[in-house]
């Protein structure tokens, strides 16, 4: 395959959106973390517990984003490349920062078989072959992981917590958008039996979340004030809007 270092066509929406990954780019280390101290237990619990199956999934995606960049590459797809290169630094930094919060409050993550349903959700994305399919199940767990974060983020007002999410937050907004631009350009090319696939996959994956919401984060969930039945409804509806706009549920 040739080497490809110039690309006269380019999809302006994907170089606007890695334009907007490079000016919105920030660092976990230049927080102020001392406020993390003031925390209270029950809180501190309630974060252990949520942020166990999130670790282990901020850490997937990080090694997902480098996994899928041979595979854009090789269906010449450079728009695409470009921005996931940016998406791999910015998983790279919520790992980072999740990873941070259990050093700083000196707790260690609970062991991730007690989240079979969070395992089960990694599972299904480590299996996917194409990247398409990956990129549907990631956009399913940005939604999934947005809907977490603001929970976090509204459930306190300690200055870390809130700094934190919210960047958390605008990151996944980006891959939110790249998703939209991506499924916008592609779905309709899907063959009828890939749609159906696909909305059978997002509904498989949403069902692992409600046993993850239900069974294991609903008491960690309820120590920070959050209501995990309605976390678990916003990504269901949100999941099915976005498979009804891309008509996999037609
Ligand atoms: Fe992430
Ligand atoms: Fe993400």
């Amino acid at each position: 395959m040739a080497f490809q270092y110039f690309q006269k066509n380019i999809d302006q929406d994907f170089h606007n959106l890695y334009t907007k990954a490079s000016a919105e780019q920030w660092a976990v280390g230049d927080l102020d973390w001392s406020p993390i101290k003031d925390l209270d237990e029950d809180f501190k619990q309630g974060l252990v517990g949520m942020l166990t199956p999130l670790l282990v999934s901020e850490r997937g995606a990080m090694q997902a984003c480098v996994t899928m960049l041979p595979k854009v590459r090789d269906a010449e797809d450079y728009d695409s490349e470009l921005v996931l290169q940016a998406m791999g630094l910015d998983e790279a930094r919520h790992w980072e920062g999740l990873n941070r919060i259990f050093v700083e409050i000196d707790q260690e993550p609970k062991p991730i078989t007690d989240f079979k349903a969070a395992l089960g959700i990694n599972y299904v994305i480590m299996r996917c072959g194409d990247f398409d399919q990956w990129l549907w199940c990631i956009q399913i767990c940005d939604i999934i992981a947005g809907v977490l974060y603001n929970n976090i983020k509204s459930a306190t007002d300690n200055p870390l917590v809130e700094q934190l999410f919210e960047g958390f937050l605008r990151d996944e907004a980006r891959h939110h958008r790249f998703c939209n631009l991506f499924f916008g350009r592609e779905a309709s090319n899907f063959s009828k039996d890939q749609q159906r696939r696909y909305y059978k996959q997002g509904g498989k994956l949403v069902k692992k979340f409600e046993n993850l919401m239900k069974i294991h984060l609903k008491d960690y969930m309820s120590m920070m004030g959050c209501d995990s039945t309605q976390a678990f409804e916003k990504v269901a509806k949100a999941v099915e809007g976005q498979a009804k706009k891309y008509g996999f549920a037609d």
